[in-house]
């Protein structure tokens, strides 16, 4: 009744003000409506390097849980973890054999309760990746669908019958042979999977398969999680007569692959059935092929996702694509096409790319701390919900291995096998694993300067940067200069400043390819951010002078000179500067 009442009130007042100073929720852009998802700071944790607690080398929840003050420390407001179900590690968890269970390297049920306890108790959300584009040839389903032509689970997933012939080929991202066909003798047919042979693909058209997902996704929802990431989804979808595809498509298959068939009906379905029904957020793995497509997944009245994923900035080739002046026209193009409605995700590294500061920064001992805080300081000032990856808030780089052993990620091993069977070119795929390996982002995060960086008193599952004895958390805890204390500096300004959320992104100097310069304005209040992308000092022309300005954030140990409030101002190698105007 009392609730009944309150949501009256505000109607009529809502009502009332409308009519007196036409504003109201339904004159708000709908980027500006209020979401905690939109105002969330994510950190992303890679569970199996995090912190290990058993001294098996793999990172375990109660390894999570024994930094959860630490998380908290960093100002983050929700933790996406990747996958820990049950699953045989083909691809690190991304191959769920079981979506109830927890993984045996990471511990049990009751430590994820306490997992997720202590998060709340901390108010920190939790987002969990949802893996149903496939799941594991391990899991009972697929175990039950290989038996028989006629089992109740065959068509969980997708399969074509050898008296057909050879299916039209499928290209495979993991495969050894980049064939996403396996043939099945057991039932003399093939199995689709557009991953590894060991990530068969789920069959979305099959109601039965959708309904079993939803119910999963409600038994973690019911849970008291906070969001779903959707992994891959945007390949659920198929046309399942797999018609043949053009000649050399795999060079480019994304529009074959993305966005086909139901898929933003299977979306609809899925929010009718779980997300309408709980206070969960989404975010898809991606963002279509288009703006339209990013639109059609994650405008409010489509009822699909939360929040797109994009890719176009870690996906530009680097060293050869990358140029600032790209990386500024793209997030510029994202954000003017989401001005107004739909959300986006704003990151530069995660569990599947280099490094932050090794890819977009400069790793030298010289620049890297400066460059790390300076991209730091560009995700934390974007419009969109930033995701930040763990180790990048103490500046951790590439580890850039040289031999294929220390090599752990399956899609890596595959492709030297593939590159070995057919002469290819190894040594100019070993210099691209070195920059570009997905394993970069994915050694044990350095605690401190003792053995294996504090990760684990047993052998680590992948090598420890040997740069930890320096880059680690210990050290930087006591700097108040460090990477890690300016990391926690901006997210506390973030938090203190909805304009840093919500406010309008207006891009400065854009022709300038050293300097990224760009305002943002809420309710008469604005903010300027400055970030030198170079290694040399360089200008930015602001084109009006900014000597009322007041210097909110610098970078830099020392504050700048006197000439940094003209309308031209140099800034230093890296250097990041927020002003309020
Ligand atoms: C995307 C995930 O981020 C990646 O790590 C995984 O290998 C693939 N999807 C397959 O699940």
């Amino acid at each position: 009744m009392r609730l009944y009442l309150l949501s009256l009130i505000f109607v009529f007042t809502c009502l009332f003000s409308c009519t007196q100073t036409a504003i109201c929720q339904s004159d708000i852009p709908e980027s500006n409506v209020k979401k905690w998802w939109k105002e969330a700071i994510v950190y992303q944790i890679y569970p199996r390097s995090f912190k290990d607690s058993d001294g098996d080398g793999i990172g375990d929840l109660k390894g999570i849980i024994s930094k959860l003050d630490y998380i908290k420390s960093l100002g983050v407001t929700a933790v996406w973890i990747n996958p820990i179900y049950s699953s045989p590690n083909d691809d690190n968890g991304y191959d769920v054999s079981d979506y109830r269970g927890i993984m045996k390297d990471f511990g049990t049920m009751a430590d994820f309760d306490a997992l997720l306890k202590g998060l709340h108790q901390r108010g920190i959300k939790l987002v969990m990746d949802l893996v149903v584009n496939h799941s594991s040839d391990e899991h009972e389903w697929f175990k039950q669908s290989r038996t028989s032509r006629t089992s109740p689970y065959r068509d969980y997933y997708h399969w074509w019958n050898a008296e057909r012939g050879k299916p039209p080929y499928r290209y495979s991202l993991f495969d050894v042979n980049h064939d996403a066909w396996k043939y099945d003798s057991l039932t003399n047919a093939y199995y689709l999977h557009y991953f590894s042979r060991k990530q068969p693909d789920l069959n979305w058209e099959n109601p039965k398969l959708r309904h079993e997902v939803y119910d999963i996704m409600k038994f973690w929802a019911d849970k008291g999680i906070d969001g779903f990431r959707l992994d891959a989804f945007g390949f659920a979808a198929k046309d399942t007569s797999f018609p043949a595809l053009p000649e050399g498509y795999e060079k480019n298959f994304m529009p074959y692959y993305s966005m086909q068939g139901n898929l933003h009906g299977y979306l609809q379905e899925m929010n009718k059935e779980v997300f309408s029904k709980y206070n969960v957020m989404s975010v898809a793995e991606g963002a279509g092929n288009s703006f339209k497509d990013a639109h059609n997944l994650v405008d409010a009245d489509r009822n699909e996702l939360n929040m797109a994923y994009p890719f176009d900035a870690v996906d530009m080739p680097k060293p050869e694509g990358y140029s600032l002046l790209r990386f500024k026209e793209l997030f510029s193009r994202w954000d003017s096409a989401f001005a107004n409605k739909g959300w986006v995700a704003v990151f530069l590294a995660n569990h599947d790319q280099a490094r932050m500061v090794s890819r977009f920064g400069n790793d030298s001992p010289e620049f890297r701390e400066l460059s790390s805080k300076m991209l730091s300081t560009f995700i934390m000032t974007m419009r969109g919900t930033p995701y930040y990856y763990n180790g990048d808030e103490l500046g951790m780089t590439n580890a850039g291995f040289d031999k294929i052993e220390d090599y752990k990620d399956m899609a890596a091993l595959n492709e030297y096998q593939r590159l070995k069977n057919t002469g290819g070119d190894i040594q100019l795929f070993m210099e691209q694993l070195k920059f570009g390996s997905r394993d970069n982002g994915r050694t044990p995060f350095q605690w401190n300067g003792s053995t294996n960086a504090g990760f684990t008193s047993g052998t680590p599952w992948i090598n420890v940067n040997p740069n930890y004895k320096v880059i680690n958390y210990a050290a930087e805890q006591n700097d108040p200069n460090s990477v890690l204390n300016y990391f926690r500096k901006l997210t506390k300004l973030r938090k203190q400043n909805q304009l840093l959320v919500y406010g309008k992104y207006n891009e400065l100097d854009k022709t300038n390819p050293d300097v990224y310069a760009y305002t943002r304005e809420l309710a008469g209040q604005k903010m300027l951010v400055l970030l030198n992308f170079t290694k040399t000092a360089a200008r930015v022309n602001l084109s009006s002078n900014i000597s009322t300005a007041q210097l909110v954030l610098c970078n830099y140990d020392k504050v700048p000179q006197k000439n940094k409030y003209a309308s031209v101002v140099t800034l230093r190698p890296y250097e990041a500067l927020i002003y309020k105007l």
